[in-house]
């Protein structure tokens, strides 16, 4: 490892200046014309408690990244999203702040932050802060103030139904099985919470609390954050007279939560006061319930954010039956098209909120766990959109076997038991659906080498390191050129080299096929088939786009020579395979 020490005040002096020079276009039209290099980039997403801890404590860290800088830059990402590091009581692992404006001491310093980004920099990578504003936690000093009177300046931070009013209409929280309000004695009012009840909603029609989102992102922009996530930022804005909403009106949550049409004003004036001043970009987690409200967020011309990231591929796979492809052919191909003109999406399969890619879309059996997270990988590099790949998916870690509910640390599987046992549901069908689907798959340590604890920690490791670690880790990936890892880097450099990837129109071909993905993507002259066999079977496929192709025409293929004859292939299992029509 190199060590970097330069002095703190020079490194945040560098960050802001880095920062100006790069002159990202805020433009978003899906053309070569209106090229920005968050289009182009490719995300790695790293949940930072699990990622590598250096003072073994059993919590991954932010030198940990410092450690692991020339790695990120040897896998060829070009951009780093991380997960919350500020100051939080931890109810749900960091999405509660309690401080906007300073790290946890789990994660480090701010001089360990300001160490991290000037590294990242350095390395040509862009560093994207999660910004969780849609609420705070309850230990923050302005729920804290507000809890304690009527009179308190913060009280109108949050959201209050005054108990003189009696109860408040039903309003559903997506962690609470008791409900999204709860009361406090001292106000003798009760507080809305979308997730937890340690997660109280700011406000967002009080222009105070706006400006204080605007003052924290400044704060961060001028540390040198090139992009901000907005953490569940469909659900920002209220309607404040307080309707009562039909009975089971929350299996359409969104529909009834998402996306009000007074958040585009609020967004119009994010813009405005952060986005465009200082050159960064915002992508929201959520694009409400149709094509037209994800438009509205992100379409160029309106001058709000740059990128949304929708849920209906992730919600295909829930359940250990799976998915069919004929339905994820539909949903990538049908948000491609509603996005081929204008805006800008994100394309992903997993992140810290999901299981893991290889168990939920791919086969983590031994013997097709490997070409199956190549398979995957190499989809999500070769669609429109910028692919957010998320820690441990360039090697193929796979879920871990957890099924006993005392394991579960998380809030969210936590409530989704309490309710599932308040509703009467078969409990061992919902364990073994949790098993499979839990987020807490996606959560555990990095798995950097056979040593003890994968590499991760010298301590104890706050969650379990899935036993497989000895089999599929970095260290032993980094020297096989057939590995997950080997294919990652290969086809990472594939996307930079092909602007066809990023900007190219999208076509899809054998619409009906049941194992194989195909699609072309096209810009002027550059044309890229792309094959996917999304099975553990050989399937032959006929396609006219094959004829003449020989394997000097083979972009990228996760097995070694492919013949194609006339105008048929036949695909090894999982295979994935890039053609240059050009
Ligand atoms: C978002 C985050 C999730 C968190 C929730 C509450 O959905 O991605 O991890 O639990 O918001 O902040």
């Amino acid at each position: 490892m190199k060590s970097r020490t330069a002095p703190v005040a020079f490194l945040r002096m560098l960050n802001s200046v880095y920062n100006k020079k790069q002159k990202p276009s805020t433009a978003g039209e899906t053309t070569q014309s209106n090229k920005s290099w968050w289009k182009e980039g490719i995300l790695y997403q790293i949940y930072l408690q699990s990622f590598k801890d250096t003072d073994g404590d059993g919590f991954g860290d932010l030198n940990g990244v410092v450690e692991k800088l020339d790695y990120l830059k040897s896998i060829g990402i070009t951009m780093v999203w991380i997960t919350p590091f500020l100051e939080s009581p931890m109810v749900d692992n960091g999405y509660d702040v309690s401080d906007y404006k300073a790290i946890h001491p789990r994660y480090g310093t701010m001089e360990d932050f300001d160490r991290m980004i000037y590294g990242l920099h350095e390395r040509e990578i862009k560093f994207v802060l999660d910004m969780v504003v849609n609420h705070s936690s309850d230990q923050h000093k302005w729920f804290k103030g507000a809890s304690s009177s009527r009179d308190n300046e913060y009280y109108d931070y949050y959201h209050w139904w005054p108990a003189e009013k009696g109860e408040p209409p039903y309003r559903h929280s997506l962690f609470d099985p008791e409900g999204g309000w709860d009361y406090v004695e001292a106000v003798d009012a009760y507080y809305l919470h979308t997730f937890t009840g340690n997660q109280p909603d700011l406000n967002w029609e009080n222009p105070k609390v706006r400006q204080e989102v605007y003052d924290i992102m400044k704060f961060w922009a001028e540390k040198g954050v090139d992009g901000f996530r907005m953490d569940a930022f469909q659900f920002v804005s209220k309607d404040t007279t307080w309707p009562e909403f039909p009975e089971g009106h929350e299996k359409d949550y969104v529909k009834w939560y998402g996306l009000r049409p007074e958040l585009h004003g609020y967004l119009n004036e994010m813009y405005n006061k952060i986005i465009g001043k200082y050159n960064v970009f915002a992508v929201a987690e959520g694009t409400g319930s149709t094509f037209e409200d994800a438009h509205n967020l992100v379409d160029s011309d309106r001058n709000e954010l740059q990128m949304a990231y929708h849920f209906d591929a992730v919600n295909l796979s829930q359940t250990p039956k799976g998915y069919s492809l004929l339905d994820f052919k539909g949903v990538f191909s049908k948000w491609d098209n509603a996005f081929s003109e204008k805006g800008w999406l994100a394309i992903y399969l997993s992140n810290h909120d999901n299981a893991r890619l290889v168990s939920r879309f791919g086969n983590d059996s031994d013997d097709f766990r490997t070409v199956s997270t190549q398979l995957l990988n190499t989809f999500l590099m070769s669609m429109r959109g910028t692919p957010y790949l998320y820690y441990g998916d360039e090697i193929g870690m796979t879920n871990i076997d957890m099924p006993n509910i005392e394991e579960y640390t998380d809030i969210e599987a936590q409530g989704k038991y309490q309710s599932a046992l308040k509703a009467g549901a078969d409990m061992e069908e919902f364990i073994n659906t949790l098993n499979y689907n839990s987020r807490e798959n996606g959560r555990t340590p990095m798995q950097w080498d056979a040593s003890e604890n994968a590499g991760f920690t010298t301590g104890d490791p706050w969650r379990r390191v899935n036993p497989n670690y000895t089999e599929i880790n970095v260290a032993k990936q980094k020297t096989d050129p057939n590995s997950v890892l080997s294919h990652f880097k290969r086809m990472t450099e594939v996307r930079k080299k092909n602007p066809v990837l990023v900007y190219g129109d999208y076509t899809l071909l054998l619409p009906e096929h049941e194992q194989v993905y195909a699609f072309a993507r096209e810009l002027d002259e550059d044309k890229i088939l792309v094959l996917l066999n999304f099975s553990e079977s050989e399937s032959e496929i006929e396609l006219v786009e094959l004829q003449g192709l020989t394997s000097e025409k083979v972009v990228i293929d996760n097995y070694e020579g492919t013949a194609v004859e006339g105008t048929c292939i036949t695909l090894r299992p999982y295979q994935a395979i890039l053609f240059s029509l050009g």
